[in-house]
Order: C-alpha cells, then sequence, then structure tokens
C-alpha cells in the first residue's frame, strides 16, 4: 500500500472496465421495490449504485426533482454517461425507466439526453415512460429561477437555475401544466398563456412580447408529437408491475439534507428526495417499499448556500475538493466541502428508515494522515444539542465536537474483498457503523462501475 497525494487520486485516473457485479446477498437479496436515495447534500454518487443495482431490476424509476440532478454513470467499455432526466438505469437494455409523476420535465433537456444515448448506441425507444401526470418545465421557469436569485441578492438560494423551484412552485398554486395537456393541443395556447401572464406581472425582467405564445406554442406542438409514444399512466404500469412480482429500483435526485421539509430549509431543493417522496412520487403504497439503501459519502459537500457545520473553510477544504474532484458536473462550480456529519446523517437515517448505507469515495480520504467525524453538537456554552436542528441561526453557531481517526494513507482504489482494507480504513467505516446504527453494505473505493467493496 503505497502513499499517494491528493492530485493523483483514483477518481481522475481509474479506467471502469467492463464487469459484471455478482454479490447475491447485497444486490439479487434486494426487496421486490427499493429505492436508494441521497443521505447528505447531494452529489454523493447515487448514480453509480443505482447502475449497478439496475443490472437486477426490471424497472428504474425517478419519482422526484428535474433535470438538476447529475448522474455520471459509466457503461460496460468504459463510457461516461451524464444523465439528468433519464433514469440511471438506462445503460441496462432489459431495463424499463419510468420517470414518475413527482418529476418535473424539461422537455428538451429530455430530448437532448434521448438524443445522447442514442448516438452512443443506447436504444430509449420503449424502454423510458413518462407520467402524464408529471408537470411540464418550460424555458421561461428557468428564467425566472435566474430572476429569482438575483431578487434575493445576498440571500440568494444558490439555486441551479434550471427552473425548478418555479415549476413546482406553479404546480402548488395549481396553474401548472402536465404532460398530459400535450394531448390537448386545443387549450395548450390558453393555459400557457395564463402562465406567461403570470410570471410577466410577477417579475418585471421577465418580458412576455407578442408573438413568443404562439413560438413556443408550436415548439410545444412538435415535442408533443415526438413525447407521445413515451407517455403513460405510469401509476397504473409501476402497480401493475409489483401485481407481476416485477423488481423496482428507485432513484432519488438530490438528497435528505436538500429536503422541501426536512433539509436546511430555505436553502433546500422544492422537492421530498426523502423516503415519503417515493410515495407520492410514484404513486406506489408505502408498504409496497422494502429495503432503501442511503449514499452517504466518506465526507461531506455542499454545492450552494446553506448551513454546513463540519465545512472545513482554507487550505483543508481545497485540497480535500481537489482530491475528491468536486466540481459541479455542469456548471463546474466548486463544492464546499468538510468532514463526515454524524449528526446530520443520524437525522437522515431516522427520516429514511434505511436498511443499510453505501459509504462512497472513501478512496479520496486516503492522502488524510487524520480524519475527523463530526459526532455531536454543542451550543457556544458547551449545552448539547440533541438532534439536527431547523433553526439556521443555530445551525451557523452551534460548536461541532469531533472524533479523530487515524489515516491510512495508502491507495484503496484497487482493493475488492473489505478484509484487505488497511485496518485504519475498516476502523473508519466501522465506527460510522456503531455511531449512526445502519450497516454498511457497500463501500466506493472509485468512480468505476468494478470499484465497489460488498461488506
Ligand atoms: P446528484 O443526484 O446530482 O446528487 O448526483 P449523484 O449523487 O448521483 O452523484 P454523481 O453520480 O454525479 O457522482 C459524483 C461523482 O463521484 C461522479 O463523478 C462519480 O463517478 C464519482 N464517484 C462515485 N463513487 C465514487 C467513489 O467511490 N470514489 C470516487 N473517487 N469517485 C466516485
Amino acid at each position: 500500500c503505497s502513499v499517494r497525494p491528493p492530485s493523483a487520486s483514483s477518481s481522475a485516473t481509474l479506467a471502469p472496465g467492463p464487469v459484471t457485479i455478482e454479490a447475491p446477498g447485497r444486490i439479487g437479496g434486494l426487496s421486490q421495490v427499493s429505492g436508494v436515495l441521497g443521505c447528505q447534500w447531494g452529489d454523493e454518487g447515487k448514480g453509480k449504485l443505482v447502475d449497478i443495482l439496475a443490472q437486477h431490476f426490471d424497472v428504474v424509476a425517478r419519482c422526484q426533482g428535474g433535470a438538476n440532478a447529475g448522474h455520471t454513470i459509466y457503461n460496460a467499455e468504459g463510457k461516461k454517461f451524464a444523465l439528468h432526466l433519464v433514469p440511471s438505469g438506462i445503460l441496462n437494455e432489459d431495463t424499463l425507466c419510468v420517470i414518475g409523476n413527482g418529476v418535473v420535465v424539461h422537455l428538451p433537456s429530455l430530448f437532448k439526453e434521448i438524443d445522447g444515448l442514442e448516438a452512443n448506441g443506447v436504444s430509449c425507444k420503449g424502454r423510458i415512460l413518462v407520467s402524464d401526470r408529471a408537470h411540464l418545465l418550460f424555458d421561461f421557469h428557468q428564467e425566472v429561477d435566474g430572476l429569482r436569485e438575483a431578487e434575493l441578492a445576498n440571500s440568494f438560494i444558490g439555486t441551479t437555475k434550471r427552473g425548478i423551484g418555479p415549476c413546482y412552485s406553479n404546480k402548488v398554486i395549481r396553474n401548472g401544466m402536465r404532460v398530459g395537456d400535450l394531448r390537448h393541443m386545443d387549450t395548450f395556447p390558453e393555459k400557457l398563456d395564463l402562465l406567461l401572464s403570470d410570471a410577466a406581472s410577477r417579475f418585471p425582467g421577465f418580458k412576455y412580447g407578442p408573438g413568443m405564445l404562439e413560438v413556443e406554442v408550436e415548439r410545444y406542438k412538435r415535442f408533443a408529437e415526438r413525447l407521445e409514444p413515451f407517455i403513460d399512466d405510469t401509476v397504473h404500469v409501476l402497480n401493475e408491475s409489483i401485481l407481476q412480482e416485477k423488481k423496482i429500483l428507485v432513484e432519488g435526485g438530490q438528497a435528505t439534507m436538500l429536503d422541501i421539509d426536512f433539509g436546511t430549509y430555505p436553502f433546500a431543493t422544492s422537492s421530498s428526495p426523502s423516503a415519503g417522496g417515493i410515495c407520492t412520487g410514484l404513486g406506489i403504497a408505502p408498504r409496497v417499499l422494502g429495503d432503501l439503501i442511503g449514499v452517504v459519502k466518506a465526507y461531506t459537500s455542499r454545492v450552494g448556500s446553506g448551513p454546513f457545520p463540519t465545512e472545513l473553510l482554507g487550505s483543508g477544504g481545497d485540497t480535500l475538493r481537489s482530491a475528491g474532484h468536486e466540481f459541479g458536473t455542469t456548471t463546474g462550480r466548486p463544492r464546499r466541502c468538510g468532514w463526515l456529519d454524524i449528526v446530520a446523517l443520524k437525522y437522515c437515517c431516522q427520516i429514511n428508515g434505511f436498511s443499510s448505507l453505501n459509504l462512497t469515495k472513501l478512496d479520496v480520504l486516503s492522502y488524510l494522515p487524520e480524519i475527523h467525524l463530526g459526532v455531536a453538537y454543542t451550543l457556544t456554552d458547551g449545552t448539547p444539542i440533541k438532534s439536527f436542528p431547523a433553526d439556521l441561526d443555530l445551525l451557523e453557531q452551534l460548536k461541532v465536537e469531533y472524533e479523530v481517526l487515524p489515516g491510512w494513507k495508502c491507495d484503496i482504489s484497487s482493493i475488492r474483498n473489505y478484509s484487505d482494507l488497511p485496518k485504519a480504513a475498516r476502523q473508519y467505516v466501522e465506527r460510522v457503523e456503531e455511531l449512526v446504527g445502519v450497516p454498511i453494505h457497500y463501500i466506493g473505493v472509485g468512480p468505476g462501475r468494478d470499484a465497489l467493496i460488498f461488506k
């Protein structure tokens, strides 16, 4: 085991190769309806696990969010695919991919993704279904997203400016438009006119000029034609699949700490990336949910504004960022980085009831002589705080108590058996399990499909 500087991190050098993962208890043994959800502030590496598990499921479904998710997966030849709306099961040719009612769909983005996949030999026809209840996200939603962030000035949320919040706002105030509206082009212009006029009256910066509606309606007539073979009543499809004993894997976007209810509100996303969002975003009953796997990075990262108790400022954070290549997949924005936060992780496990965890990017920590774990929060006077607080001021002021564990200072990216990991790495994994009370069944040691240890 040799020491490796952060700049030579395996995430930059490891070429993913053709591989079929077999570990019956950890993959084949998962429940009929299982889910993979993010435990932190997103970018935990959910896409890789979903891609690996998808080989063993008949259906992979997205239940919330939109093109603000950015999953990176590799095919058997090591080709990289960045997916935003299409579920990560698409590379497995027998898997049906469902975009559920809880998702907000920007059709130009969806078609661009489908074109990219098909140009690389991945067939999408008949393999992607889009719920007729899913909401349509228009270009104007993206414009409004930017205007709203500008209006908030210094208190901006740090959204991806992809229009997700404005589209969900329309859904909730009940003037949104759904995929099913594409089947009623007679009433489509009138509904869209109302939406655009509403945006123009609210945001003076949004110019709703003559001819805009007509251009957009023409564009959507073409989209409607192209989307028609993909549209379905996915609530019915999924429930029928359950009756037919097909296996369904739910792919969460974003993560619990960004949940509209449980996240660090208002620095949150506009949907429910937690367990509850699976039922509301797909129309399946809570009792059918089986194994839920939480994906947690061996450290923490966060994009945009908002509290981050274990954040590492200065050179410590910079080194971790470059070791983990923590820059936004599409925007290239540097992510804030810090230690693993056990208080936040326990809170997330309570909310979701995970059956197991996937600890990702353990390889990134290999350069550190010692590793900190944020194990408790206290007030500035030392009074313990018993759970993850809702109060943003408190979150900004609290003190984090750390436990310091030894690092392993060697490259672990080619290790595939848990027992072959250095003792200090195993100690880290087992201490996290012990503190959180949920077993870690999967450990990521590199970006490739094969760089996974089953424990
Ligand atoms: P969001 O839904 O947007 O939160 O994305 P995500 O959670 O699916 O994250 P993504 O798939 O974009 O993964 C983040 C990055 O980490 C990708 O570049 C992955 O290839 C990489 N990655 C995943 N697992 C590991 C790992 O164990 N080690 C290393 N070094 N990289 C990993």
